[in-house]
């Protein structure tokens, strides 16, 4: 089958990863007998350079257009003092709400092969975990009314958090559809016993679980949900949450699989085009060194072929050869100590994990 794919590298490691991701992604085109057509659009602080905007209109027509993109990562510290609206950030938070992707999946599981590099206790991740975020993503705080005013003291800035039954029923559902396919327990994460709109999403998450009597439905507070995930991870198998706190514990979830740079993630909407991203940043620290960890933009490309292609098979075949690399023992830097030897720079790993599909 035939696929236009629109690829936004984006800043720092973001051009090294995606391309390390096209590369994998062609591989597995030949092998079963498609054609991807790529097309590059700029993003973030590379088309702030470019265009003075960090989203221009060609980028979002250019993924209207296409089947599906692919994402880098965008921002870095030669962008810090543009102003809020025309940062780096607010590009993707643009392009998201363009495409109307108002789900963002973020898988986070324990490779037993990288056991060691888990912060976490033997005793605390056993044989591992395999959790799945589902992350509201086009609404709440991150797109609520903003702006500065006259406060109590004086001149203050405020954000809102506001969310819609409409909009917390769409995500409740992706996350209940979910929990079906996976072991069917749910937990629902909010501050109900603070915030109304936390009151809002529960009760319509309670409403929800009447429709769904097969899933084992919870709830917890963001507070002590970011105490469990350290204190018992195989607690959770599906997780659903707003946008922020969903931001949050997703950057946790990460850490005690082992690393950040080993995290896919899809956003999806009502249609198959779907935007497929690292859940990590654009590191400029290591930009242009050929050091990042190519694997969660790997895998965000299978994730690509599995939720918007339907192509499970190829998409298995990926995530198998990450699989083999990652026993046979092949490491990045951010995967290793210190003493463990020479790691693998991003296009080594990249060509292992061609040579194993
Ligand atoms: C993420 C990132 C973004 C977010 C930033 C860069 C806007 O942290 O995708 O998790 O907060 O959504
Ligand atoms: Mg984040």
């Amino acid at each position: 089958m035939d696929f236009n794919i629109a690829l936004l590298r984006g800043d720092g490691i973001g051009p090294e990863i995606v391309d390390s991701a096209v590369v994998i992604l062609e591989k597995t085109a030949v092998r079963f007998g498609h054609r991807f057509v790529f097309t590059p659009y700029l993003i973030g602080g590379c088309a702030i350079d470019a265009t003075g905007k960090p989203l221009p209109q060609e980028t979002v027509d250019g993924c209207l257009a296409s089947d599906s993109v692919l994402l880098g990562a965008v921002g870095g510290p030669k962008w810090d003092d543009q102003p809020g609206d025309n940062r780096p950030e607010k590009a993707l938070l643009g392009i998201r709400s363009a495409l109307g992707l108002y789900t963002n999946l973020r898988p986070a599981k324990l490779y037993p092969a990288l056991r060691a590099a888990s912060p976490l206790k033997d005793g605390i991740v056993g044989e591992g975990f395999d959790l799945m975020i589902v992350r509201e993503l086009t609404g709440g705080i991150y797109f609520g009314e903003r702006g500065y005013r006259q406060g109590r003291f004086g001149e203050e800035a405020f954000d809102t958090e506001a969310y819609s039954v409409t909009e917390i029923e769409r995500i409740g559902r992706v996350a209940f559809d979910t929990a079906m396919k996976r072991s069917r327990r749910l937990c629902s994460i909010d501050k109900a016993n603070v915030l109304e709109s936390s009151r809002l999403w529960r009760k319509t998450m309670h409403a929800l679980a009447e429709e769904y009597p097969e899933v084992e439905y919870r709830d917890m507070f963001v507070d002590n949900a970011a105490m469990q995930l350290v204190r018992d991870p195989r607690q959770f198998d599906v997780i659903v949450t707003s946008n922020m706190f969903g931001d949050i514990l997703s950057d946790e979830a990460s850490q005690i699989t082992g690393s950040i740079g080993m995290l896919a993630s899809a956003s999806l909407g009502a249609s198959t085009r779907g935007m497929y991203e690292p859940i990590h940043g654009s590191a400029p620290d290591i930009a242009g060194q050929d050091r990042a960890n190519p694997i969660a933009t790997i895998l965000s490309g299978a994730m690509m072929l599995r939720y918007s292609f339907g192509l499970a098979e190829e998409a298995d075949c990926i995530e198998a050869a990450v699989d083999s690399v990652l026993n046979a023992g092949y490491r990045t830097a951010d995967l290793m100590g210190a003493e463990e030897g020479a790691p693998l720079s991003c296009s080594e790993m990249t060509q292992k994990i061609a040579e194993a599909l």
